[in-house]
């Protein structure tokens, strides 16, 4: 069992808290904020997320789990998560780094001799070699890694346990030998369980995870561009997506075609890591991904103009059902949300948008509260000229087209996430339209 403190309990923090907890360690989560730290302490998820709120609770019942806005009690543990986050700066693409240098800072005084400070923040290439110079600074003893972290919101509990991989940034000599022997300790359980581990040096590591959101970027503009093109010529991308995912080489995973990516990670990093290799003389290596990322940013633009088409040219004063606000399903995060920003630009061009989501209806509201908020799809669908469906929660995607057709006005649906049916749509008597298919 190793005694642990995990600064910043947002998304990243809060889980893998819980889960070193769950693998037998001793953990407190430490964050600034005191509203957060007592709902948690108190077994209350300030987010969404699946098997979370079990984990925390049985985290809390062993005793081994607890939350703290006080520092001082990452003293006297030996292992320090840095889990803060890095958003993107306000009309730039590099990532804020204010929030891990004040966490490292707050840290550094209560580290002991032989104590490892772990980052799992997503970082500019560069960021641990400088804060490993300012751990030493304060104390000498002290050993920083870099280990990124992976997870997928709606499958965060999970990818904590059971990661695709673990990933060591570590210094070189005697202290990488000992942090990597620390960090093996750490994740001792899903190790013996067979994850692959790179061992590698922090730059290395840190360009991981920026390379990884990358590639997945990369793949999901992909397939976007082909729907643009499938558009353009009659052709249907999830056809074409299932036909090049056959070759083992590409695979079909994350070549669905639709609205694009959203979130707190993609988008950010992507940019992030744009403005980072700008900093290095590396931009001509990375100039690809602002095209990935207008790619993406089209597809919102042209969701609406598809509205407008099956309008009859104009959507002012149309009712119009937008089904999902989270970026994702299973999620209530509406960080660069394509689903939310397509609802707002319906709502600014003149429509007459009512909006529902499973769980993000609470955060859609604290930022768009002028659009029209519905507790359920049908209560959003009833009357309206034409239904969007932009999130693939699954209950949207189990809708039953001839009940569902029974109460809109007009039997138009346009499937921003190739999630439904379109025979049985059409079937129902529905005009159907999605991206990227005739
Ligand atoms: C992502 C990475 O997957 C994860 O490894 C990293 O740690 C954080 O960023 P996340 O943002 O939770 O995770 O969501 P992800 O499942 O990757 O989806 C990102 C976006 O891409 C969503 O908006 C999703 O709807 C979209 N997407 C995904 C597609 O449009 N098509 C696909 O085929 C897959």
């Amino acid at each position: 069992m190793t005694s642990i403190s995990v600064i910043g309990c947002g998304y990243l923090g809060a889980v893998h808290a819980a889960c070193m907890a769950q693998l037998g360690h001793d953990v407190v989560g430490i964050d600034v904020d005191e509203r957060k730290v007592a709902s948690l302490q108190e077994g209350r998820t300030p987010f969404y997320e699946p098997d979370f709120p079990e984990v925390l609770t049985r985290a809390l019942e062993t005793g081994r789990l607890t939350f703290t806005s006080d520092m001082s009690a990452a003293r006297g543990r030996s292992v320090h998560f840095v889990c803060v986050g890095t958003p993107q700066k306000r009309n730039e693409y590099a990532a804020d780094m204010a929030y891990v240098d004040a966490a490292v800072t707050a840290l550094a005084p209560f580290l002991s001799p032989g104590d490892l400070v772990v980052g799992k923040s997503t970082v500019p290439v560069g960021t641990a070699a400088r804060l490993a110079e300012q751990v030493r600074e304060v104390q000498p003893g002290a050993i920083l890694a870099w280990n990124p972290e992976f997870l997928r919101e709606g499958f965060a509990v999970q990818d904590t346990l059971h990661p695709d991989r673990f990933v060591y940034g570590l210094p070189a000599g005697d202290d990488g030998v000992a942090a990597r022997a620390r960090l093996d300790e750490v994740y001792a359980t899903p190790l013996a369980a067979g994850t692959p581990l790179v061992a590698t040096d922090y730059a290395t590591a840190e360009l991981v995870k920026a390379a990884a959101n990358s590639f997945l970027a990369t793949k999901i503009s992909f397939i976007n561009a082909m729907a643009e093109v499938c558009e353009a010529s009659g052709a249907d991308v999830t056809q074409l997506a299932d036909a090049i995912g056959h070759d083992t080489r590409i695979g079909r995973r994350f070549l669905n075609a639709g609205l694009g990516f959203g979130g707190g990670c993609l988008p950010k990093d992507i940019r992030a890591f744009m403005a980072r290799a700008g900093e290095l003389g590396a931009d001509q290596a990375l100039a690809f991904l602002r095209e990935i990322d207008s790619i993406n940013m089209r597809r919102r633009v042209r969701m609406v103009d598809l509205a407008r088409e099956v309008c009859g040219g104009s959507i002012v004063g149309r009712r119009v059902a937008v089904l999902g606000l989270a970026f994702k399903p299973d999620s209530d995060d509406i960080r660069d949300s394509p689903a939310l920003n397509v609802a707002a630009q319906m709502r600014l061009q003149g429509a007459s948008v009512v909006v529902t989501d499973p769980k993000a209806v609470e955060n859609a509201q604290r930022i768009w509260p002028d659009l029209t908020y519905a507790e359920t799809a049908e209560e959003a669908a009833t009357g309206a000229d034409l239904v969007l469906l932009l999130t693939e929660w699954k209950q949207y995607r189990d809708l039953d087209p001839t009940a569902f057709g029974s109460i809109v006005t007009q039997r138009r649906i346009l499937d921003g996430r190739n999630a439904l049916d379109p025979a049985a749509w059409r079937a129902a008597g529905w005009t159907y339209r999605a991206l990227g298919r005739p």
